[in-house]
């Protein structure tokens, strides 16, 4: 197992690669690859908790979606693709693991259009403990404001997980870094609340929880569950546009999403907020709904 900070491409252990396993340092792509200079890249992120991926299909489902959305097909099935993420773990001896796979078009033609580039698919996995430490998290994020907004969905595919889209999340991300913050929260073009560079946003005033409608930002399957379990809880859960303005009026908020699970946040620029009961209770929810399933006998 590769110790942390070791670059991504020096680490040890198998990927799988176009259906096949190789060496970890072995899984290259020429740098004339459409993905790379077109971004007709699209991938995913998800978990693996006692060895099974939490909504392993409903991931493979968004990575073929998001793909048919650049115009293009992965050469494998929902389940093919579920198998080949399950085999990977194996492979590499993970039970807690990230993982990710990433589709691309490949290097048959250089240009704009690429209709009949080969499509490629990777699936890599690396160690990610589940790891919980109380008191770090409970103290909640700090986020800044992006200067970045999220797009009309009349300019881009809104719902697919692409690596396009990710470019105004990483400025983003990079800036509130700077200025000493976690991570940045991003408004939409209309000037409404929609999500940080890599999550879901939830506020909670007087026993509800408000959270932006999806309906120009990946609508997470993190942000999804979350607001099953809440309605399974009894909480009642609004999804409606929210200005920045009515930040002041919440008095918990937090950001759900594969990496960050249900991470509090403390405060957004000069709003503050405190973590408590709603915020623990969907952490706590949320940590028993990713763990295996017992088959029944
Ligand atoms: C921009 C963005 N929004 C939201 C999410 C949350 O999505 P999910 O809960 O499916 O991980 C992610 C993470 O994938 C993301 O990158």
């Amino acid at each position: 197992m590769s110790a942390p900070g070791v670059p991504f491409d020096q680490r040890d252990g198998w990927i799988w690669y176009d259906g096949a396993f190789v060496p970890w340092a072995d899984a290259k792509l020429h740098v004339l690859s459409h993905g790379l200079h077109y971004a007709s890249t699209v991938f995913e992120g998800e978990r693996a908790y006692g060895g099974e991926i939490f909504k392993s299909i409903e991931h493979a489902e968004r990575l073929r979606h998001s793909a048919e959305l650049l115009d293009f097909t992965i050469p494998y099935s929902m389940t093919e693709i579920a198998a080949a993420k399950k085999a990977t773990l194996e492979k590499n001896n993970l039970t807690e693991a990230y993982v990710r796979p990433v589709a691309w078009r490949g290097s048959e033609t250089m240009g704009v259009a690429a209709q009949h580039n080969k499509v490629h698919l990777a699936i890599a996995v690396w160690e990610w403990p589940s790891y919980f430490d109380p008191e770090q998290r409970l103290k909640g994020l700090r986020l800044d404001l992006a200067e970045y907004r999220r797009p009309d969905p009349a300019t881009i595919p809104c719902t697919a997980k692409a690596a396009g889209l990710y470019m105004i999340c990483t400025i983003s991300k990079h800036r509130a870094e700077r200025r000493g913050f976690a991570d940045a929260m991003m408004l939409d073009y209309r000037g409404f609340v929609a999500e940080c560079t890599g999550a879901n946003i939830f506020f909670v005033k007087d026993g509800v929880i408000h959270t932006p409608v999806a309906d120009c930002f990946l609508n997470g399957i993190t942000r999804k569950t979350v607001i099953e379990l809440a309605r399974r809880h009894g909480i009642e859960v609004v999804e409606r546009h929210i200005k920045p303005e009515e930040l002041a009026t919440f008095t918990e908020c937090f950001v759900t999403g594969t990496a960050a699970e249900v991470t509090p946040v403390g405060a957004i620029a000069d709003w503050h907020f405190t973590p408590s009961g709603i915020t623990h209770q969907l952490m706590d929810a949320y940590t028993a709904e990713v763990q295996p399933k017992k088959q029944a006998a």
